[in-house]
């Protein structure tokens, strides 16, 4: 479990284990794109502007995972308490 920050909006979540936070965002009524939501298609990639993602997806290269600048909300989580998303 993790809070996660969309900076843009100035609202933040609370994003419990075992769900996602695309789940946690769609649930408190955040429009977010998003398409597969299996971590396939890429749709739901989003800036990480701070927080270390657990990455789960299967679009990111290795590189882009290393980064720790992008992620996909649809799938991955987080390995720090707290993600600030730019959303
Ligand atoms: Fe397809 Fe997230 S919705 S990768």
């Amino acid at each position: 479990a993790f809070d996660v920050l969309l900076k843009r909006q100035g609202k933040e979540f609370h994003v419990p284990a075992g769900q996602s936070i695309m789940q946690v965002l769609k649930d408190n009524g955040v429009s977010v794109a998003y398409s597969c939501c299996e971590g396939v298609c890429g749709t739901c990639e989003t800036v990480v502007l701070e927080g270390e993602p657990d990455h789960k997806d299967n679009v990111l290269s290795p590189r882009e995972r290393a980064s720790n600048k992008v992620m996909m909300i649809c799938c991955s989580g987080a390995r720090t308490g707290k993600l600030v998303l730019d959303i």
